[in-house]
């Protein structure tokens, strides 16, 4: 199994006032056993990875598929590598919703995050009528087979399970509902891959909180968090990577 990962997704929030906050959380925690990634607006990547340097990994939250070229406000995986980053977040649900990213577009990213040695953070999830309607393992299986390009091992791909309706909300799955899909997930991974697969992280992402990280970290095959709100904060960040600790 890889270190564990405590991953904070800044979403659309940060500015240069806020690396106090990177400050803050290298000097909580100089030296860790797990894995701790910030993925700062675009904006920031550069700056952040400066201060970050040496303790805290930092990534992108989205990359283009292609090199270079003609794509205006996009950011190509090889300029997040020259800012500092080592990987990059794909396929987040914000990302499906709001760009209209399908598993294709999310896999050609991803391709090209591999090609340029980021590791890449897939993100899947269910919707809550997709819950409801019993469909979660079959939405979450097409997500995985579309999203992970062929080649992908333990070392270079991190997947992320983000139920849609857990994210920013304060509703958290049962442990059983997360355990589940984690299980099923470590299946279908081993499956396609093979033993590489148990090198896979996976993390949950939605509404963890230092209050709940423990149970949460505890459930099977749980390998770290992908957190948005509380990775904004030092203090509260830092919560959470200690359960993980
Ligand atoms: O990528 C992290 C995310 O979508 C979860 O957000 O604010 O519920 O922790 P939040």
């Amino acid at each position: 199994m890889g270190q564990k990962l405590a991953a904070g997704n800044w979403k659309m929030n940060g500015t240069a006032a806020d690396l106090a906050e990177v400050e803050a959380l290298k000097a909580a925690h100089p030296t860790s056993t797990v894995d701790i990634l910030l993925c700062p607006p675009a904006t920031l990547l550069s700056r952040m990875s400066d201060v970050a340097k040496g303790v805290i990994a930092t990534g992108g939250q989205d990359c283009h598929a292609n090199a270079s070229g003609a794509h205006t406000g996009d950011t190509s995986a090889a300029m997040l590598v020259d800012a500092g980053a080592s990987y990059v977040i794909l396929g987040h649900s914000e990302r499906r919703t709001d760009h209209g990213e399908t598993d294709t577009d999310v896999n050609a990213k991803a391709q090209a995050a591999l090609a340029n040695t980021l590791i890449a953070v897939v993100c899947v999830g269910e919707t809550e009528a997709q819950r409801d309607a019993g469909q979660t393992l079959t939405v979450i299986g097409t997500q995985l087979k579309g999203s992970i390009p062929e080649g992908a091992t333990g070392a270079t791909v991190v997947v992320a399970y983000e139920p849609v309706w857990a994210i920013g909300t304060g509703k958290v799955p049962t442990l059983e509902q997360i355990a589940e899909v984690h299980d099923f997930m470590r299946a279908e991974l081993t499956a396609r891959f093979g033993d590489t697969a148990a090198d896979m992280r996976l993390l949950y992402g939605g509404s963890v909180k230092p209050s709940n990280a423990s149970e949460i970290f505890a459930t099977s095959n749980v390998d770290g968090a992908l957190v948005g709100g509380a990775s904004l904060k030092a203090a509260e960040f830092s919560g959470i990577i200690k359960a993980l600790e």
